[in-house]
């Protein structure tokens, strides 16, 4: 039996239900497609409408069975879940049809490229790296492990996304700039200067 496990049951972990069922339609690639989540009573109803399944907590999982995808948008909680899962755990990496991926992109597992998202060339991306809806990614760009990038953000050439960082929904961050571990970006910035680890910008110029 080989089974695909998403982590996380909130709104980006049921996308990540979709994109895994739609892969699945043209592939067959997995026999089971369910969700794990330590509090699945809280999101139930959205998950039965969807016909998804939820099996019980993430320690539950079963590593010999199940390969995982941490659905969870916020960077740190992802880290943290990864952290406890069993050992052995193997990852998927999911890229949604609809997403272009230009030559010498390279992702790490655990990855998740939604639809619309285009990646243009010479771009490494960490482990457990998402990169949502319509977001783009210029050349040679380089995002550690956990970064996330929120939908129709804008990453222009040669920037650097620290370990856990978040660029919020819309913004843009500059040419050649580094975005620190941990920092986050808010929704429509615009990054004109290296964003130091652990802080939050927000606003244009973004400070
Ligand atoms: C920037 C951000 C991290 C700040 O979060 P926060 O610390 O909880 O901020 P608050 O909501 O308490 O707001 C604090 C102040 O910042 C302002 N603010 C919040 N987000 C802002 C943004 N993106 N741009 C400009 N101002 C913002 C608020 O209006 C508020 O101003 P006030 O003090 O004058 O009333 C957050 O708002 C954000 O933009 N996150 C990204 C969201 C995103 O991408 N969502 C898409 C999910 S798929």
């Amino acid at each position: 039996m080989r089974g695909l496990t998403i982590v996380g049951a909130g709104g980006f972990g049921r996308e990540v239900w979709c994109l895994a069922s739609l892969l699945n339609d043209t592939g067959a690639l997995w026999d089971v497609i369910a969700i794990r989540d330590d509090h699945p009573a809280h999101h139930r109803g959205f998950c039965d409408d969807l016909g998804a399944d939820i099996l019980g907590p993430v320690d539950e999982l079963d590593p010999r069975v199940e390969e995982v995808v941490v659905a969870v948008g916020d960077p740190s909680v992802r880290r943290s879940i990864t952290q406890r899962l069993p050992s052995g755990a193997r990852f998927a990496t999911l890229v949604h049809p609809g997403a272009h991926l230009g030559p010498r992109v390279t992702l790490g597992d655990g990855c998740v490229v939604a639809a619309g998202a285009a990646l243009s060339t010479n771009i490494q991306l960490g482990d457990h790296v998402h990169i949502d809806q319509n977001a783009t990614i210029g050349h040679d760009c380089h995002l550690e492990d956990f970064a996330r990038v929120n939908p129709a953000a804008c990453l222009s050439g040669t920037v650097h996304l620290g370990r856990g960082a978040l660029v919020g929904a819309n913004a843009t961050v500059l040419q050649g700039r580094d975005v620190g571990a941990g920092a986050v970006v808010g929704a429509g910035a615009v990054v004109t200067r290296d964003v130091t680890a652990a802080t939050v910008v927000k606003g244009v110029p973004a400070r």
